[in-house]
C-alpha cells in the first residue's frame, strides 16, 4: 500500500511517498532557512507563504520522482497538529483539494508521535519503548505501548531542547538554525571547560520534566561577563562545547530514570536535536547498562514526509476519514498535554 505524506507543520515544506510504511519511494523537501536567516529565528507568517508557493510543485515532483501513479496511492496523510496553525493550514487544505480531486482518503497524523517513526524505516522495533522526543518545538519523555496508545512522563516546562541550542547560537550571532551550527563549532572546544547547571535534576522533586530556559540564559550571560571582561584565554567553541554537554547530561538523566522506573529496555529518541553528534555519544552508555537504543537516520531526524506516510500505514484503519469527513477536517497549533508552565508529575 502506498501512502503520500506532507508535513508542513514548521519551516520545512516536506511530501513523501512510502511503500508499506517501509520503503521510501520518494522524499523532497524544501527548508526555508534561507527566507528566516534574516530573522534568526521562525516568522510564522513567512513560513506559512513559503508553503504555499512550493507545496504544489514538490508534491509534482514527488509523485513523478516515485514512478507511482496516482491511482496507486492509497491514502494521503497530512500533519494535523501540533505545529504553527498558518503553516498547518497550508498542508491540511492542499491535501484536501489532493484527495478531493483524486477521490483519496486522509489520514491525519500528530506531529510529535510521527517523528519517532523515524525509526521504523531501518529498525523493527517492538513495543514497549521508551520514546524521548528533542525537537525545535517539543521535548518530551513518553512511554509507548503502540503508536496510538501512549503516557507522556515528562516534558520541558519552558524552552526545547533545539530552542535552547537556537536562541544561545542568536545571541552569540552564529546564525539560524543554531543547532547544527553549535554542534560544528563544539567540536572544536572542550566540553568540560566549564559547569553548567542542570536544570531540575532532581528527580524527586521535579521528576521527568526538562527545563532549558535557565541553561540558556546562564551560557548568554556567562559569554558576556567574559566579553566584558575582555578575556582573551575565553574560547567561543569551549562555551559551546561546554553547553551542549550540560543538554546531553540532562537528557541521559531523565531518560535512564524513565527506562528504571518503568523496566523498559527500549529507548527510542526522535526530533531535529537527536543529529546531535554529543546528544548520539552521551547516550550510548546505556548500552553498556542493556538498552536498546535507536536513533532516526540523519536525513530524517528534522521534519519530513516520510515520517508522516510511515506512521500513516499503521493508523490506516481506524483513522481514515473519507471525503465527507475529511472537509471539515481542522488543523490544531497545540497538543494540550505538552502545554509547558506545569509539570508532569
Ligand atoms: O524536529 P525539528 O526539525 O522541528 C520541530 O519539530 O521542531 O527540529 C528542529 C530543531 C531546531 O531547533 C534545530 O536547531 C535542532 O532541531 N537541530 C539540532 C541539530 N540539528 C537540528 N540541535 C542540536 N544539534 C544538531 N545537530
Ligand atoms: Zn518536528
Amino acid at each position: 500500500m502506498n501512502i503520500l505524506g506532507i508535513e508542513t507543520s514548521c519551516d520545512d515544506t516536506s511530501i513523501s511517498i512510502v511503500s508499506d510504511g517501509k520503503k521510501i519511494l520518494t522524499l523532497l523537501s524544501l527548508s526555508q532557512n534561507d527566507a528566516h536567516k534574516a530573522y534568526q529565528g521562525v516568522v510564522p507568517e513567512i513560513a506559512s507563504r513559503e508553503h504555499l508557493k512550493v507545496i504544489y510543485s514538490l508534491t509534482e515532483k514527488a509523485i513523478s520522482n516515485s514512478k507511482i501513479p496516482i491511482s496507486q496511492i492509497s491514502a494521503v496523510a497530512v500533519t494535523t497538529f501540533p505545529g504553527l496553525i498558518g503553516s498547518l493550514v497550508v498542508g491540511l487544505n492542499f491535501a484536501k483539494g489532493l484527495a478531493y480531486r483524486y477521490n483519496k482518503p486522509i489520514i491525519p497524523i500528530n506531529h510529535l508521535i510521527a517523528h519517532f517513526y523515524s525509526n521504523f524505516f531501518e529498525n523493527d522495533i517492538k513495543f514497549p519503548f521508551i520514546g524521548l522526543l528533542i525537537s525545535g518545538g517539543h521535548t518530551a519523555l513518553f512511554k509507548f505501548d503502540s503508536f496510538e496508545d501512549y503516557t507522556i512522563l515528562g516534558k520541558t516546562i519552558d524552552d526545547s531542547c533545539g530552542e535552547a541550542f537556537d536562541k544561545v547560537a542568536k545571541h552569540f550571532d552564529l546564525g539560524y538554525p543554531g543547532g547544527p551550527i553549535i554542534d560544528n563549532l563544539a567540536k572544536d572546544g572542550n566540553s568540560n571547560a566549564y559547569n553548567f547547571p542542570l536544570a531540575l535534576a532532581d528527580i524527586k522533586k521535579y521528576g521527568l520534566n526538562f527545563s532549558f530556559s535557565g541553561l540558556k540564559t546562564a551560557v548568554i550571560h556567562f559569554r558576556k561577563k567574559y566579553k566584558t571582561n575582555q578575556n582573551k584565554d575565553e574560547k567561543l567553541e569551549d562555551i559551546l562545547a561546554s553547553f551542549q554537554n550540560a543538554v546531553a547530561k540532562t537528557l541521559v538523566l531523565k531518560t535512564m530514570k524513565a527506562l528504571e522506573k518503568t523496566g523498559i529496555k527500549r529507548l527510542v529518541i526522535s526530533g531535529g536535536a537527536a543529529a546531535n553528534s554529543e546528544i548520539r555519544k552521551s547516550f550510548m552508555i546505556l548500552k553498556n547498562n542493556g538498552i536498546e537504543i535507536y536513533f532516526p537516520p540523519l536525513n530524517l531526524c528534522s521534519d519530513n514526509g516520510a515520517m508522516v506516510a510511515g506512521l500513516a500505514y499503521h493508523l490506516f484503519e481506524k483513522n481514515l476519514l473519507n471525503k465527507a469527513e475529511f472537509l471539515s477536517l481542522d488543523a490544531k497549533s497545540r497538543m494540550v498535554e505538552m502545554k509547558r508552565n506545569s509539570l508532569i508529575t
